[in-house]
């Protein structure tokens, strides 16, 4: 299946950003890669490669984009399952666990994520910055999916 629609300018829009130590080292070349590009980026931690609880800091980046501090999340850990898995416990987030470019942009025209969370450790960084890029150039698709997302929510 082909999913492209590409329409948002990603220089305008504000990323906050986190990972814990086994996905430091991808965020930092993310937060690198997306700055290069002109984007303003908070850098939510973890300074350095010690070892941290990932919830600690996927709440940082969800709490950024709940309180309209930054328009999108990236999270980073070892799978980017419990990143997502936490932030996704706060209200208003939508943060899909991503591993191909093609679910990147279904994630935003479909669920209208707010935040990717992404594998340091199983996912090449080349493809993760692919991720990142379709996730954060691609709109939403409303029509049949509004009524979808406006369950999930409903469920906050
Ligand atoms: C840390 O070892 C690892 O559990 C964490 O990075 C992440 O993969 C959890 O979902």
């Amino acid at each position: 299946m082909q999913a492209s629609a590409d329409s948002t300018d990603i220089k305008k829009l504000r990323v906050a950003i986190a990972s814990d130590h086994a996905g430091f080292e991808q965020k930092t070349r993310l937060v690198a890669f997306l700055r290069e590009q002109g984007l303003d980026v908070i850098d939510c931690g973890p300074e350095d490669d010690n070892r941290v609880d990932y919830p600690d800091f996927a709440t940082k980046v969800a709490y950024a984009v709940v309180g309209g501090l930054a328009d999108r999340g990236i999270l980073v850990c070892g799978t980017g399952i419990g990143m997502a898995i936490a932030a996704n416990k706060i209200a208003g987030i939508r943060a899909a666990n991503v591993i191909t470019p093609q679910m990147a942009a279904l994630a935003r025209q479909h669920n209208d994520a707010n935040v990717v969370s992404v594998s340091g450790r199983f996912i090449d960084p080349d493809v993760n910055e692919q991720i990142v890029t379709t996730f954060l150039s691609t709109d939403f698709e409303g029509g049949r999916h509004s009524l979808r997302v406006e369950k999930i929510d409903a469920l906050d």
